[in-house]
């Protein structure tokens, strides 16, 4: 995981830095580090925790225009400040900073730095000390960087400084992203644009194995054999507001709140001129052409794989098989004739749905990937993408993502259904419009989830979520939500399967979370309710306008019973992030997690 970025031009890069690392700890926030170069050398700054931690370890009255910075997820050794990043190679000539994972790098070491005393216990050192010696052998360091970049085997995203030399950035990239970014008399270098939109919209997209020489006003992109390599930039269309939390004291809160205006924004993208869903006939004719559909995701996005295979099996009548990224690869299932693959990411930059990705396309399979980010590793490297339009999610915690992801899977299975002459049941734009109001209702209703966080689970140890069907898939979400930010242990159960175990589980005052959303198991639901009350648990039904009973903590308004888990998903992220808040937790990065899971 973490992110990069690097600055080359006429102004202090300090805060320019800071700024973008600010934006893109996201991607990871357990150490973070700035080297900057000017006239007396290379000054490195760097600091165990957040942005904030580095900021003030930075000195202020060091001026330089050359800089690079990295925040850190940790993947070889421990979150400390030796390990974290820039790396210097011994003499001090070389700084790196690193986001990726090098696989061989055991193997270089013995190779070519046996006699190489190595300062920190990361896979990256190895690179900057090797740039080091290949120069120390004689060559040039644009050879050097490309000779080492020649014997990585993995995954980065890469910014070099030279001491000798503080007019160039050397950059390069393999799996991980990196783009850089152009200005007048200035160029930048980020993991993500979202970092470098406080100076620049346009940006040039680089391709694995590729490295750039970054000058103040030139950038010179070469493939590993030096031959140079021509491409146009593009302006991010991001706006910079976007990125900002306003008036919200969470990022989290604002993009729960973003949901309503998320859903209407899917249709509008999605609908033609006469108002009528569409999606790209091509992708419909790979829908259309497959036996068997497999989902391929992590996480939220595996959740919301599980509400699209109902919504595709129900509406399209294709079957769909979901899995979880980081077990396909190695625990394939048997195939069927005429697979598609639709990997579901909100980053697109999931390596262990990447490497399925990798598996799938070499043996010749069709890819769909559904994202947020135009542009992404997943995007690119399918054969089709279909777009989120939820915005940038800056939370760790995955909220709008999900819905999105709900919405657009429905217009895909609608879009193909009626491609199939299924007749649909409902008119899926107006649904999606009840269903953005209901949202709105929901998000008006805080202090009620506030009440229900502060009453369940202001200082319980454990909490369980069930529900039948749809909203069991539902509750497994409702508990990642609660696990991930407030550290109660939570669970989602199928309501039926406690019996078979789990009820052991059930104490006195044990709050058990039971969606309620669906007509042909509300009794059987409730009947699992009484099962844990009768044992003890304090139970807190959030059930659904017409199926509602006496006792019901929450009553969502109503939607159509396939388009539930658009809504009821809402309590369990406002009562998620409320039960942060009563234990003080830190919402938007939460411990041990990062927001964008590059490594596998
Ligand atoms: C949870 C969360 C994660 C992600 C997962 C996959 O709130 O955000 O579980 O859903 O890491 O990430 P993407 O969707 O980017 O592939």
């Amino acid at each position: 995981m973490c992110g990069i970025v690097g600055y080359i031009g006429f102004n202090d890069s300090k805060e320019i830095l800071l700024k973008g690392l600010e934006k893109l700890e996201y991607r990871g926030y357990d150490s973070a580090g700035i080297a900057v170069a000017n006239e007396q050398g290379v000054h490195v700054f760097k600091e165990k925790g957040r942005i904030a931690d580095l900021r003030s370890v930075v000195d202020g009255s060091v001026e330089a225009n050359t800089g690079i910075g990295h925040t850190r997820w940790a993947t070889h050794g421990a979150p400390s400040k030796t390990n974290s990043h820039p790396h210097q190679s011994n003499s001090g000539r070389f700084t790196l900073v690193h986001n990726g994972v090098i696989e061989n790098y055991d193997i270089l070491k013995r190779e070519y730095l046996q006699n190489v005393p190595l300062k920190s216990e990361t896979d990256t050192e190895v690179i900057v000390q090797l740039v080091e010696l290949f120069v120390n052998d004689g060559l040039g360091v644009e050879e050097a960087f490309r000779k080492t970049l020649t014997l990585l085997h993995g995954s980065y995203a890469l910014a070099l400084i030279d001491e000798q030399d503080k007019e160039t950035i050397y950059v390069a990239k393999n799996k991980s992203p990196l783009l850089v970014g152009l200005g007048f008399g200035f160029n930048v270098v980020a993991s993500d644009a979202m970092a470098m939109l406080q100076v620049t919209d346009k940006y040039v997209e680089l391709m694995d194995k590729e490295m750039v020489i970054v000058k103040k006003d030139e950038v010179t992109i070469q493939n590993l054999n030096g031959e140079v390599i021509s491409r146009e930039p593009y302006t991010a269309e991001l706006d910079a507001s976007d990125i900002e939390k306003g008036t919200y004291p969470h990022y989290m809160l604002k993009e729960i709140d973003e949901q309503p205006l998320v859903m209407r924004k899917i249709v509008q993208n999605y609908q033609d001129e006469n108002g009528a869903l569409e999606v790209d006939s091509d992708i419909v004719k790979a829908m259309n052409n497959a036996d068997r559909i497999y989902i391929i995701a992590a996480g939220t996005s595996y959740h919301a794989g599980l509400v699209g295979k109902q919504f595709i099996e129900k509406l399209a009548e294709i079957p769909v098989e979901v899995h979880i990224s980081s077990e396909f690869g190695y625990n394939m299932p048997l195939l069927s004739q005429k697979p598609l693959f639709v990997f579901i990411s909100q980053s697109g930059e999931t390596a262990d749905s990447r490497q399925v990705l990798v598996q799938v396309k070499e043996m010749g399979h069709k890819a769909l990937t559904i994202t947020n980010v135009a542009g992404s590793t997943l995007s690119r490297e399918a054969d089709y993408t279909l777009l989120l339009h939820a915005g940038p999610e800056i939370a760790v915690a995955s909220t709008k993502a999900y819905t999105a992801q709900l919405a657009v899977l429905a217009i895909l299975a609608d879009v193909t259904a009626k491609s199939r002459g299924i007749n649909a049941e409902f008119d899926l734009v107006q649904e999606l419009g009840i269903v953005a109001n209901a949202m709105e209702v929901l998000c008006d209703a805080k202090e009620d989830f506030e009440s229900i966080a502060r009453e369940y689970l202001a200082v319980t140890r454990n909490c369980f979520f069930i529900g039948r069907g749809i909203d069991f898939y539902v509750g497994l979400e409702g508990a990642l939500k609660l696990k991930e930010i407030s550290y109660i242990q939570a669970e989602g159960f199928a309501g039926g399967e406690l019996k078979h175990g789990t009820i052991a589980l059930i104490e006195e005052g044990t709050p058990v979370i039971a969606i309620a959303t669906q007509d042909f198991v509300n009794l059987s639901i409730r009947g699992n309710v009484k099962e844990v009350a009768a044992r003890g648990a304090n139970p807190c039904i959030i059930s659904m306008e017409g199926l509602e009973m006496d006792g019901d903590r929450f009553v969502i308004p109503e939607v159509n019973s396939l388009l539930t888990p658009l809504i009821s998903v809402i309590p369990m992220q406002l009562i998620s992030y409320y039960a942060a808040l009563h234990r003080d937790c830190d919402v938007d990065k939460p411990r041990n997690l990062a927001k964008s899971v590059t490594v596998e």
